[in-house]
């Protein structure tokens, strides 16, 4: 028999993609997607954390969504602003809460819920659920190397010291295990910006279910996925 490989200690990036189309199959405006989208990111958040995860990270709104039709960013944040107070109830045995982005664009009132969620929640030792809003893989990028240009230029480093190491304490995600698999939902496949460096040897999983028809079943389907690959790392 072979072994059964679950998916404790594995870290997962999520692109929950398709709520749009969801909704315009039913006839629904596609904000009514978003809503069903943010129940289903409920309970694949409660999933994985039982099912013992180490890290998950779900990209619920990238840099370049501000183009959308402002009522659609409305809901977006609105969605956002009631996930916010249901993470607020979390108990202490839950998860670790990291945001992933940049909050000066979001209301002041949830960037102080923001602040209070990380630092309640710092010290916990179960799964790291980030939230990446407002995010951007460039953007992250591009906020390390300013940060450690200005490190430079006050003489607390020199350009040469800058290796891997030194750019991943830069990230959002600092600290954290790189993701064992991104999983991309919608038939969509691209990464849209999503975590840049942090996927440089993930493997990449792609499936055709929208969002909001996404199911703990097709989580544990792209767990079992991840455990038929091969990851080499560019050896043999
Ligand atoms: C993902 O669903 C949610 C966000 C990007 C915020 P979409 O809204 O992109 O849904 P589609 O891709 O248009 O179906
Ligand atoms: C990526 O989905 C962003 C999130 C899931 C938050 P998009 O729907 O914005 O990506 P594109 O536009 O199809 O590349
Ligand atoms: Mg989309």
């Amino acid at each position: 028999m072979p072994e059964k490989k679950g998916a404790e200690g594995l870290s997962i990036g999520i692109i929950m993609d398709g709520n749009g189309r969801w909704a315009k199959q039913r006839g629904l405006p596609r904000t009514a997607g978003h809503k069903v989208g943010a129940d289903v990111f409920d309970d694949i958040a409660l999933y994985a954390k039982d099912i013992g995860v180490r890290a998950l990270t779900f990209f619920a709104f990238s840099t370049e969504n501000w183009q959308r039709p402002k009522d659609e960013v409305k809901a977006i944040m609105d969605l956002f602003g009631q996930a916010l107070k249901r993470i607020e109830k979390y108990r202490k045995e839950d998860n670790q809460v990291v945001f992933l982005g940049d909050r000066t664009p979001l209301l002041p009132e949830y960037q102080k819920r923001m602040a209070d969620i990380e630092a309640k929640t710092a010290h916990r030792t179960g799964m790291i659920l980030n939230i990446a809003i407002n995010y951007g893989g460039r953007e992250e990028l591009v906020r390390a190397a300013q940060q450690l240009a200005q490190e430079a230029a006050d003489g607390k480093i020199k350009p040469s010291d800058i290796d891997n190491a030194c750019i991943e304490k830069h990230l959002y995600t600092s600290g954290q295990p790189m993701p064992d698999f991104i999983l991309r939902t919608s038939g969509e496949h691209r990464i849209s910006n999503f975590m840049l460096w942090q996927s440089a040897y993930s493997e990449f999983i792609f499936v055709d279910t929208l969002w909001p028809d996404f199911t703990p079943a097709h989580f544990d389907a792209a767990v079992a996925e991840y455990h038929r690959r091969d990851r080499r790392y560019g050896g043999l």
